[in-house]
């Protein structure tokens, strides 16, 4: 499985942010996870997958997933607006919230996202879905996806972002003990720790990275990169972050904010 996210595209394929054309950005990792994998069950896209939330933006999206000849499953971040996405789709079942049955294991896919709004919150519909996920899949390893971080990352201004209502969130998850992993976007870095058994880990940005543990708004000179996953039938996972190579982006850094 591919985890690819926050590639930020734009209605133009000129649009840059913070200085990096999104567009060639994501190109060059899609070149990476090409050459790195002749074949994929599944490509997870965990949000912000357009900057300006057009429909022209998530049409060039899909067709660049094309050539990786795999099932693609979106989410929804804070960039991202849902109308435009499920008019590309054609419909809602490889939108969140949805369930993807993959081997012996699960994939739960949610919105943490308002539209307009950059923090993540949950509906109550969301939660709600999730619990009767959790429910649907008790004996099967499960995996969960969002796109905010459902608690603090150690960047002080990220940190403001995290999901307003984790509590309810955790109180949900916590009632259940096959769920291995919980992966996110939205915060532009890798991280990988566990929490009560899950394993929760976080992707670069195919387009600009931030800087982890910076109290305010940090770029990493990091390349862009993409995570892929080995979901083995006893529960175990395999997974590494690999980025483009010897390529120099150009990137702002003395920009203070997005
Ligand atoms: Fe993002």
């Amino acid at each position: 499985m591919v985890q690819i996210s926050d590639c930020h595209l734009f209605a133009s394929t000129d649009g840059r942010l913070l200085g990096l054309n999104t567009e060639d950005s994501l190109q060059l990792v899609l070149d990476c996870v090409a050459r790195e994998h002749s074949h994929i069950d599944v490509i997870l896209a965990t949000g912000d997958l357009s900057q300006d939330g057009t429909q022209v933006a998530y049409q060039r999206f899909s067709r660049h997933l094309e050539r990786l000849r795999a099932p693609s499953y979106w989410l929804q971040g804070n960039h991202d607006l849902t109308d435009p996405i499920v008019n590309v789709l054609g419909g809602r079942s490889h939108l969140s919230p949805c369930l993807i049955e993959q081997g012996p294991w699960r994939i739960i896919m949610l919105n943490s996202s308002v539209e307009h709004e950059v923090p993540g919150s949950f509906q109550p519909s969301e939660l709600e879905f999730l619990r009767s996920a959790l429910e649907q899949t008790r004996g099967c390893h499960t995996m969960v996806c969002l796109h905010h971080h459902p608690l603090p990352m150690d960047c002080a201004w990220l940190d403001t972002q995290v999901v307003s209502n984790a509590a309810d969130f955790w109180a949900v998850m916590d009632d259940f003990d096959h769920v291995r992993a919980l992966i996110w976007g939205h915060v532009h870095q890798e991280s990988d720790r566990m929490r009560r058994g899950v394993r929760l880990m976080s992707v670069p940005s195919t387009c600009v990275q931030f800087k982890p543990n910076s109290h305010d708004f940090a770029i990493d000179d990091m390349s862009p990169g993409y995570r892929w996953f080995d979901l083995y039938p006893d529960g175990r996972i395999d997974t590494v972050v690999s980025r483009v190579e010897g390529v120099k982006f150009e990137v702002d850094f003395s920009v203070k904010g997005y």
